[in-house]
């Protein structure tokens, strides 16, 4: 296959989406409208003046930037609006399932309530499965940085919502902040019915993804790219067969790694581990999903057959039933099939 080829391929093939922070998807320009909207001042005087913020050099100085974008996400339609406009564009990228992160813990303590955010997020998500086809699921994320008292606070919080939230995550700082902070919580959670997973090994060392799969007993690795330092570990990660969720734009602009011809994703990919490509937080990073495969296959010459199991991994490794996985799975072959035959 060309360059073009490989394009058109990466655009049309059917993909699940499972690392997204839908705070993450708040462009500028809507930051800007919603802001007017709720009467809030912001510290950029324009679109182009916000931009130039967005320079970070790690995952701590993106995330100030984070945090106060969102807090112009006051009420229902806030969050229903954030999350429509990127299932739309999901749907433009042939995305057909989207796992979505949310930081409630980020809204609840500037005094926005837990069922304004909730029910915002999945109203969208609602209508994206009735107007778009696209199915969601909803992933409630703790913030590290908080203490554990905050993070069991805020599941309690989220009881009355259970059938909307399918499992519990672990985002933020990471450094100094290792997944054994939440263990009880995260084992009452599962004590729930909640999925777990977490961020790990994102900036923290191959010791935090131990922790994440030992102590919290997580079912998926968001990020992940250091278990490579670890022998054992990798074996680990293919036994149990953990999906890493990966974000190479991410990790270019947190400098993660300094080039993207320097990501690791390939070898990921070579060493038998199910790795996934998702956009993390698109809007400050330069690329929704496709953005991201493109990138990489240009980067890191992505072959029909990486972009191939990128995409079944990116169902394998999500939360739907295995009847579900197997109707998309059938769907990314359809697509193959027909683009081999030009
Ligand atoms: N919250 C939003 N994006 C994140 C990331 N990449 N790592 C940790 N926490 C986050
Ligand atoms: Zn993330």
């Amino acid at each position: 296959m060309n360059n073009t080829e490989l394009e058109t391929l990466i655009k049309t093939i059917p993909k699940a989406e499972l690392h997204l922070h839908i705070e993450g998807t708040l462009e500028p320009e809507l930051m800007f409208a919603i802001a007017k909207r709720n009467n809030i001042s912001l510290k950029y005087n324009s679109i182009q003046e916000l931009k130039l913020a967005y320079n970070f050099h790690n995952l701590q100085s993106f995330l100030d930037i984070y945090y106060e974008g969102a807090n112009v996400l006051l009420h229902e339609r806030d969050f229903y609006d954030l999350t429509w406009a990127y299932l739309e564009k999901m749907h433009n990228e042939n995305v057909l399932h989207v796992e979505i992160f949310f930081d409630p813990q980020a809204h609840t303590k500037r005094g926005v309530a837990f069922d304004t955010v909730v029910n915002g997020i999945y109203k969208a998500l609602e209508d994206g499965k009735r107007k778009l086809g696209i199915s969601g699921y909803l992933i409630m994320c703790f913030l590290r940085h908080l203490s554990s008292e905050s993070a069991t606070e805020t599941l309690k919080l989220s009881m009355p919502f259970k059938d909307k939230i399918i499992g519990v995550g672990l985002d933020s700082s990471e450094i100094n902040n290792p997944p054994s902070k939440f263990k009880e919580v995260f084992k009452k959670a599962m004590s729930y019915g909640y999925l777990t997973v977490a961020h790990a090994g994102e900036e923290g060392p191959p010791e935090y993804i131990w922790e994440a799969l030992n102590s919290l007993n997580v079912l998926r690795i968001d990020h992940g790219v250091r278990c490579l330092e670890d022998k054992t570990l990798i074996d680990e990660l293919i036994k149990r067969r953990i999906p890493l969720t990966v974000c190479p734009l991410s990790n270019i602009k947190l400098k993660v790694f300094s080039r993207l011809e320097e990501h690791n994703l390939k070898e990921l990919l070579s060493r038998g581990l199910l790795v996934t490509i998702n956009s993390d937080d698109p809007a400050y990073f330069g690329g929704y999903i496709n953005e991201n495969f493109l990138a990489c296959q240009k980067a890191l010459q992505l072959t029909k057959e990486d972009i191939y199991n990128l995409a079944i991994n990116s169902f394998l490794g999500s939360f739907l039933s295995k009847k579900e996985k197997t109707h998309f799975i059938n769907k990314i072959n359809d697509v193959v099939k027909i683009s081999s035959k030009h």
